[in-house]
């Protein structure tokens, strides 16, 4: 395949940045679509061209770090895909594909297409954790869980902290992401202890962090290549209500 790449470049945080074109020739349709941005650098070092700077790691859908807005869609045209799953087939010969990164005020671009997403691990860091001593492990129906609970619970683990919701919503909202992160705890016994303090301090630094609010749009959901529901912000904010109202504590972080 000959595909035709619109690419963001810019050197740092400070500067503007501006897109740059090239064209890649012999991309195989089985190739990765990191494995293709992998054939461009290869190309472009030879030239003395600087190459493009993405994020990657475990290029098995389980890290979260491959962040790119794929003509427009956060991880490309694919349902509950990450960028380094989706495959060149996807793609026509002759195709144009523009590609930038993640954008949100809370996401700075560090150069090209590599954001950083560390007011992620604040959020986490807030609250995102039991720390209360559970005690050696149970036996196994020492601690009733229904199953339909311990499934919600497994479905809302699934997040892998990719930030697509976030450069997927107008708001810029990360309410998914920490719904999804308060849901997988207060959904279990032993997220009970530190509940309260847990959402209440987490929704305040994503706040506190510039992530903007939800109103209901979906887009988080259409993106998110581990189908995490929108039912979690639903519940993230019957928490939130729940500590308000039961709760002697105050956000402390
Ligand atoms: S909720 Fe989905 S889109 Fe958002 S960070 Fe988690 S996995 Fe990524
Ligand atoms: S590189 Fe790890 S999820 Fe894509």
């Amino acid at each position: 395949m000959t595909l035709h790449l619109k690419i963001w470049r810019q050197k740092n945080r400070e500067d503007k940045g501006q897109m740059a074109d090239y064209t890649l020739e012999n991309v195989s349709p089985d190739a990765s679509f990191l494995e293709m941005l992998d054939q461009l650098n290869e190309e472009l070092i030879p030239q003395g061209v600087e190459p493009v700077a993405f994020d990657h790691d475990c290029r098995e859908g389980i890290c979260g770090m491959c962040s790119l807005m794929i003509n427009g869609q956060a991880h490309g045209p694919e349902a509950e895909t990450t960028t380094c799953q989706l495959h060149m087939r996807k793609f026509s010969d002759g195709d144009t594909i523009v590609i930038e990164p993640f954008r949100a005020r809370a996401f700075p671009v560090e150069k090209d297409l590599m954001v950083d997403r560390s007011a992620f691990d604040e959020i986490i860091a807030a609250g995102g954790f039991v720390s209360v001593n559970t005690g050696n492990a149970q036996d196994a129906n020492a601690i009733l869980i229904p199953k339909e609970q311990a499934d919600l619970a497994m479905d809302a683990a699934a997040c892998i902290g990719c930030g697509a919701c976030v450069a997927s919503c107008k708001n810029a909202s990360a309410m998914l992401f920490v719904s999804a992160k308060v849901s997988q705890m207060a959904l279990l016994p032993q997220g009970q202890a530190e509940a309260s303090q847990r959402v209440q301090n987490m929704v305040k630094k994503m706040d506190d962090l510039g992530f903007g609010n939800c109103t209901n749009e979906a887009e988080c959901e259409a993106s998110c290549p581990k189908g995490i529901e929108i039912t979690n912000i639903a519940r993230m904010n019957r928490e939130l209500l729940k500590a308000a109202v039961t709760s002697k504590t105050t956000p402390t972080v």
